[in-house]
């Protein structure tokens, strides 16, 4: 039995009962329309822990004008039935005035240099929105664990700085992504891809694969066979790179490490990548 809590007084009379009977708690948060990458996230907290909520709200604060918001797929009645089909005890769906009760917060959790580059360049002030939401829904469901996927790495690795340098008591968990079985990794922002785009999307996780395998060549080999694949795919390019999954730097010498892309396929905005290892190539 899901249950649904509008408030932050119904979900904090919920969390109550299980601070009484020593439930293990886990958050997964999401911004709804739902799919089989957020049923993962559920599935693993499912596994670990005793409760799960789930939250589902479409943050204003991490989205620029112009950007998406008003357009963002709400699926609020296929959200609930996933929930329940995968367990969840608490759904918690608030509005805006309830999550922000006296407008825009002044005082915002600021992501850094970190939040600056590759999806912070592309999309300034979007993840000092993240992070501001994220800090206030750990706040407000004060889970043991909260669950976030691969897929998202930059949030992901700024997720976890944050509640290093402000000691949260959360522990992160990071889920891998989730794909389609032709590679396409899932995304809510998938619905708004026609069939021609969605083709073409398939490049993004192909040009990832031929990423892997030049990297036995180095880092440059590893980033110039992505860029070249998706330049041939017909995807405009918004950024490939190469970085450190420990400082989320860009990298150049061999070692682990996270190669990431942003593309536009139509009037769509994709992200996704892969972890390498990269060798010591010709040129680094
Ligand atoms: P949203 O895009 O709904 O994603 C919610 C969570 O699901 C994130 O942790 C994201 O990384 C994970 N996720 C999305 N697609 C996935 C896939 N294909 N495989 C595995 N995990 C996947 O990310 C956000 O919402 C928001 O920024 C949020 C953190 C909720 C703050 O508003």
């Amino acid at each position: 039995m899901t249950a649904v809590a509008r408030t932050r007084a119904d979900l904090a009379s919920a969390r109550g009962q299980w601070a009484a009977s020593g439930d293990s708690v886990a958050v997964v948060m999401t911004m709804g329309a739902l799919h089989a990458g957020h049923a993962e996230l559920i599935r693993r907290a499912r596994e670990h822990d005793d409760r799960v909520i789930v939250t589902d709200f479409l943050n204003p604060l991490q989205f620029a004008p112009g950007e998406d918001l008003d357009k963002y797929p709400r699926t609020f009645t296929a959200d609930l039935e996933l929930c329940r089909t995968e367990g969840v005890d608490l759904l918690f769906a608030p509005g805006p005035s309830e999550v922000y009760p006296v407008g825009d917060p002044v005082v915002r959790v600021a992501a850094g240099p970190i939040g600056d580059v590759l999806e912070g360049e592309s999309r300034p002030g979007h993840f000092d929105g993240v992070l501001t939401v994220v800090g206030k829904l750990l706040n407000l469901t004060t889970p043991h664990r909260a669950y976030f996927g691969q897929k998202d790495a930059q949030q992901l690795w700024l997720i976890s700085q944050m509640v290093r340098d402000l000691d949260v008591g959360v522990e992160i968990v990071e889920v891998p992504t989730v794909r389609d079985p032709d590679g396409l990794a899932l995304s809510s922002r998938n619905i708004y891809l026609v069939d021609a785009d969605r083709m073409q999307a398939l490049a993004l996780h192909a040009a990832l694969e031929l990423g892997v395998s030049a990297a036995s060549g180095g880092s440059t080999a590893a980033v110039e066979s992505t860029r070249a694949h998706l330049a041939e795919s017909g995807v405009k390019v918004d950024y490939v790179s190469l970085v450190d999954p420990q400082s989320f730097d860009l990298m150049q010498g061999s070692g682990p490490a996270i190669l990431v892309v942003a593309a536009h396929v139509g009037s769509t905005r994709l992200i996704d990548n892969v972890r390498l290892h990269v060798s010591a190539g010709k040129r680094g």
